[in-house]
């Protein structure tokens, strides 16, 4: 399957649908998803049909993260890589973006909803940021975002232990908007897109604007020194131990590292 059909793209009553759709592999995203994501993004900016931007998953899943298998196989090597692009022009979009999480959320599947307006989540998501249980380092802003949005104690727990939290955690630390029954959460989110596409829209853009105003240039700072880091961690013997021990279903050990 080419990336846009792994990226379902749909425009109705002014918003624009991005459905990731790869559930045999949890919705994992590979190099083209991310390309069809971020071409999707700036197009809708561009697109005075589109109002809102709703992000889903399918299947009781958002996605689990990045592919894996990419991070060995084809790893972002510079700003113009397509995660890169797509974390550059989700945390740049000037419209309203909406979220529907269900399932799984992992990394980037977390991060991304830093940089969406409303998160709407099934009361069985389940959300993990394991960057660091991954040997690699967190991205897409959130080492800026997540302190900023629930201080930074509750910060480190969630990205130095890297463990699985549920959507009412996700809810209280203030990732996730409102909760929701799993079997609501398409009607939910659909409405709050369409209620938010009824507003007047350039009064909504300059809103959205002026309310990431302030840290709108050290986020663009954040995620290129992330990024950097990332790169590097990827050529790490402790990434190396991490993304072998997945391939091969196993725990890792990372006592030999220090
Ligand atoms: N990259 C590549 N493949 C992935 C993936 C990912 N991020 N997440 C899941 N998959 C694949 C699995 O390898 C498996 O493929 P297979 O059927 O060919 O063996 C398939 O998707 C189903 O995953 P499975 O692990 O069997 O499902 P699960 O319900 O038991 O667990 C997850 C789901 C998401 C909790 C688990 O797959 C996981 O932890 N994935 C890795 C998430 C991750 O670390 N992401 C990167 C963060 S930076």
């Amino acid at each position: 399957m080419s990336g846009t059909d792994l990226i379902q793209s749909e425009l109705g009553a002014g918003i624009l649908t991005l459905r990731i759709n790869r559930p045999e592999k949890k919705n994992a995203l590979n190099l083209a998803m991310y390309q069809a994501l971020a071409d999707g993004l700036r197009q809708a900016d561009g697109d005075a049909a589109v109002r809102v931007i709703l992000i889903s998953g399918c299947q009781g899943c958002f996605t689990s993260g990045n592919d894996l298998t990419d991070f060995v196989a084809a790893p972002p090597d510079g700003s113009d890589s397509p995660v890169l692009q797509f974390i550059s022009a989700i945390s740049q979009a000037r419209k309203p973006i909406v979220a529907a999480v269900g399932g799984v959320a992992v990394g980037i599947g977390v991060t991304m909803l830093l940089h969406c307006d409303l998160v709407y989540a099934g009361n069985k998501a389940t959300f993990q940021m394991p960057f660091v249980n991954l040997g690699l380092c967190p991205e897409a802003g959130s080492t800026l975002l997540l302190p900023r949005i629930m201080g930074y104690q509750r910060a480190a727990e969630l990205i130095l232990l890297g463990e699985v939290f549920s959507a009412d955690k996700a809810c209280s630390v203030g990732i996730v908007t409102e909760v929701c029954p799993d079997e609501e959460l398409e009607s939910t989110a659909r409405n709050r897109a369409l209620q938010l596409a009824a507003q007047p829209a350039s009064a909504v853009r300059l809103a959205k604007n002026l309310l990431k105003r302030e840290y709108a240039r050290p986020l663009q700072e954040t995620i290129a020194e992330e990024g950097r880091e990332f790169m590097t961690r990827l050529e790490s013997p402790e990434a190396a131990e991490a993304l072998q021990a997945f391939m091969q279903r196993r725990k890792p050990d990372f006592s030999r590292f220090s």
